[in-house]
């Protein structure tokens, strides 16, 4: 695997001038090509909005065995121009999640979630969420103000999963627990990068007694659903690979949408008009999101390891090639959208972006993401005149300081401290 070294000493997983703001290394990279070798890695970056779309449509090929840690060693030696099997019969991690399976394994393991993602499952969830989220806004309008990251926008999406999976209200607070104690995936400041899962085998406890307690006495909510719902063919699967797949919910759509919530909202409060548009007309809500997934969606890239030799358009790719698709790059890709950098509501076709990936692995939660952060915008939206940043915190305009997450995954603030009137 040949890849040339960059003149560069910026290293996109500990660099923090990257990690904190990737948009410039990305445009540096992609004046390379679309597809680029990373500098010091090998590891070749996609920044191109076709390449990535062949690359992720591409499942046979590129492998998601590399996630959710593109830097993971491979626990066998590449002998050969395809490379599949081994890594179908090698686990990348002892947490491996649905993220990482391939082929079959992966259609089977996602159609576990199907209980959930039904039209009725999620308009039930969408009036939780609701009155969640006016809960928490009407304290934070009777406290003039809030930290939003960490105080609303990851208790609130928190709530929302646990709703979503059934999870019994005397649980929930524990659960709440457990994931505001983590950092978020990809944290290179977090120690042990690792870390974020043991929040989440903490969580598989629970999970497991659910699933057993489901399977031995059924009972008429979404969580039997999940723990009786049946392989596609026809097989039951392992107590385990249900568990699994319940939590990995958590992991997928926590930060993510955490971290959507605080990128949308530091938007708005530093846009006085575009925030009164959406106050006189919340039907702009959506669009409004729809571009802030574009331009600062908080899932900054996914990972793939070549399967096979195989190509991306006519750039040929070895099997065993590790790659990092960016998806804020593509997001951002000038040949296929205008202007780039500009925040525009309502681009033709705006809902093609990359920000919740494509193809077999896209994302399951796009649709509840979307509500969740929709609907707590409007509630804030509505039950204010106006929200700014708290300048106690950021500085004044022309000097903030803003701390985003060092993640080579996420895309977010740290936190984001706001007023409201
Ligand atoms: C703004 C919020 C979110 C963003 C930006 C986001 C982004 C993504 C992306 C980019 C992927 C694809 C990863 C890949 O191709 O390797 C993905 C997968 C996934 N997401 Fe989300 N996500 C969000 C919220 C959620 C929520 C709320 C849930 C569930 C409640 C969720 C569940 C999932 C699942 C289950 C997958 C894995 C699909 C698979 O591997 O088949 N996501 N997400």
């Amino acid at each position: 695997m040949a890849t040339a070294t960059l003149n560069t000493d910026h290293d996109y997983f500990t660099d923090h001038a990257v990690l904190l703001d990737p948009y410039d290394y990305f445009e540096r990279l992609r004046a390379q090509g679309p597809v680029c070798p990373m500098p010091g890695r090998d590891i070749l970056l996609v920044t191109g909005f076709q390449e990535s779309l062949d690359v992720l449509l591409n499942a046979r090929d590129f492998s998601s065995w590399l996630n959710p840690d593109p830097l993971t060693p491979l626990p066998f030696v590449i002998e050969s121009d395809d490379i599949s099997d081994q890594l179908a019969s090698h686990p990348s991690s002892e947490m491996e999640l649905l993220v990482s399976y391939d082929g079959n394994r992966h259609a089977a393991a996602r159609a576990l979630l199907n209980p959930l993602f039904v039209p009725s499952r999620l308009k039930e969830n969408a009036a939780f969420m609701r009155s969640y989220a006016e809960g928490m806004v009407r304290d934070i309008v009777a406290r003039g103000g809030c930290e939003l990251v960490g105080e609303v926008a990851t208790p609130f999406v928190t709530m929302v999963i646990a709703d979503l999976l059934g999870v019994p209200a005397e649980d929930r607070e524990a659960f709440r627990a457990l994931i505001d104690a983590a950092p978020p995936p990809g944290n290179m400041d977090a120690g042990d990068e690792g870390q974020s899962i043991h929040p989440l085998l903490a969580m598989a406890g629970y999970f497991a007694r659910y699933v057993a307690e489901r399977r031995a006495q059924p009972q008429d909510d979404v969580m039997t659903e999940m723990a009786t719902a049946t392989y596609p063919d026809g097989s039951t699967p392992d107590a385990m690979e249900v568990v699994k797949s319940a939590m990995f919910l958590f992991a997928a759509g926590q930060d993510t949408s955490a971290k959507l919530i605080g990128n949308a909202l530091r938007r708005l409060a530093e846009d006085q008009p575009m925030q009164q548009l959406l106050r006189d007309d919340p039907s702009k809500i959506g669009p409004f999101l729809e571009e802030v997934l574009r331009i600062e969606g908080s899932t900054k890239a996914t990972f793939r390891i070549a399967a096979r030799d195989t190509k991306i358009g006519d750039i040929a790719v070895p099997a065993g090639q590790r790659l990092v698709v960016s998806l804020s790059a593509a997001n951002r890709d000038p040949r296929r959208w205008e202007n780039p950098t500009d925040f525009v509501i309502g681009r033709p076709r705006i809902k093609e972006h990359l920000a919740f990936g494509r193809g077999a692995h896209t994302c399951a939660g796009a649709q509840l993401a979307r509500a969740e952060v929709a609907v707590l915008l409007e509630c804030l939206l509505a039950a204010t005149s106006a929200i700014t940043l708290d300048e106690a915190h950021h500085g004044p305009a022309d000097a903030r300081r803003i701390a985003y997450e060092p993640s080579y995954i996420i895309r977010g603030l740290a936190e984001l401290h706001l007023k409201v009137e």
